[in-house]
């Protein structure tokens, strides 16, 4: 089967299967402090970071998704393109691997000309530095974007289940070290919904890797989603709920979050979700599933869920009294672990 038919298959099985969103929802075992005397204005709550050496208006990431040479695939990609841009957030692609196999689909990663000032990122599989690509394609999809950093995504689950997957990941700790190395941008590692652990994260930052995407369990399900394309295998129903949860992970993350970038995925859903992410030390919260539908219909839509989860995210700030986001990062004091007991 073809990378572009494949990709489509994706897209189709995400929008036709809800259960490929696992909701998860680890992020109801914590709550925010309420603060019933905020002592700020609502209007007042300002929202905006720094991430990849670019200002954001709000610490959120349209995560990774697509990019091909069908005609919807190439909508897709442009409606997240024009409604990053208008709203300040920062885009990441799909897999690039596509266009050094269908030059045609280049045009769904050309995307520089309609977000000219958020922050962009190009994406390739790390297994693909077993299977033939190196640092000359991985220069080429940071070019093609003219992006800010590179994606290396892992994804051991989603090609253990993939008919068709790509099973030799052995070796690649160097191959990764080697390419931060030698691109001109930075390497982001991240995983696609299974979790990066705590540990692989303080072995990336031992090998110099700065920016982790943890992309953790709850949300999209990639085992669920090859189980669909497997011909009756069930492997993929046995490990649809396999990984870690993303607020987990940044519970473990917390003695070493203020020397790294950590970029919360996996499950969020809302406002709140980032908020509760950034309070548990992520720098941004990213999101996928949630922004599929909005974009295979236009860019206004992609426009409104953006805006939704800015308003969750400022209503959030202000109930905790806090109108800076940097007066939320690694605040415990704004956090309730129920799982702990208090507050039960
Ligand atoms: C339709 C779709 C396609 C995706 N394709 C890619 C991809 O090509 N590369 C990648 O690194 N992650 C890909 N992902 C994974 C997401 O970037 C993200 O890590 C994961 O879906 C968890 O976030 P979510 O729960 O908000 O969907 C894809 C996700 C979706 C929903």
């Amino acid at each position: 089967m073809s990378i572009g038919q494949r990709k489509l298959d994706h897209l189709r099985l995400v929008i036709d299967d809800p259960q490929v969103n696992r909701q998860g929802n680890h992020f109801d075992q914590f709550r925010l402090a309420h603060c019933a005397l905020p002592e700020c204005d609502l209007k007042d709550i300002d929202t905006r970071c720094t991430f990849l050496g670019k200002e954001l208006q709000l610490p959120l990431l349209i995560s990774s998704m697509t990019g091909g040479n069908h005609p919807d695939i190439i909508k897709i990609n442009r409606h997240l393109a024009e409604a990053a841009e208008a709203c300040g957030v920062a885009l990441a692609v799909g897999s690039q691997r596509i266009q050094f196999e269908q030059p045609a689909a280049l045009d769904s990663f050309s995307l520089r000309q309609l977000a000219p000032t958020v922050p962009l990122i190009a994406n390739i599989g790390a297994v693909q530095l077993n299977y033939g690509l190196g640092l000359a394609q991985a220069q080429t999809a940071i070019d093609t974007l003219d992006a800010d950093g590179l994606y290396c995504h892992l994804n051991p689950l989603q090609e253990a289940i993939q008919p068709e997957g790509d099973t030799n990941f052995s070796g690649l700790w160097n191959k990764i070290e080697s390419l931060s190395q030698q691109i001109n941008k930075p390497l982001l590692l991240k995983e696609v919904g299974s979790g990066l652990s705590p540990k692989l994260i303080q072995q990336g930052m031992t090998r110099g890797i700065c920016y982790f995407d943890i992309a953790g369990q709850g949300g999209t399900s990639w085992s669920r989603i090859e189980h669909h394309r497997s011909n009756g295998n069930t492997n993929g129903i046995t490990f649809q709920d396999w990984g870690l949860p993303t607020p987990w992970i940044l519970q473990q993350c917390r003695p070493f979050a203020a020397h790294t970038t950590l970029i919360a995925s996996g499950g969020l859903r809302n406002g709140i979700d980032v908020v509760k992410s950034l309070v548990l030390g992520a720098r941004i919260g990213g999101m996928a599933a949630p922004f599929l539908q909005p974009a295979m219909e236009s860019t206004q839509a992609v426009i409104q869920t953006i805006e939704q989860i800015a308003q969750e995210i400022r209503i959030a700030m202000f109930l905790l009294g806090e109108s800076h986001l940097d007066a939320i990062r690694l605040n415990d004091s704004l956090m309730i672990d129920l799982s702990e007991g208090a507050y039960r």
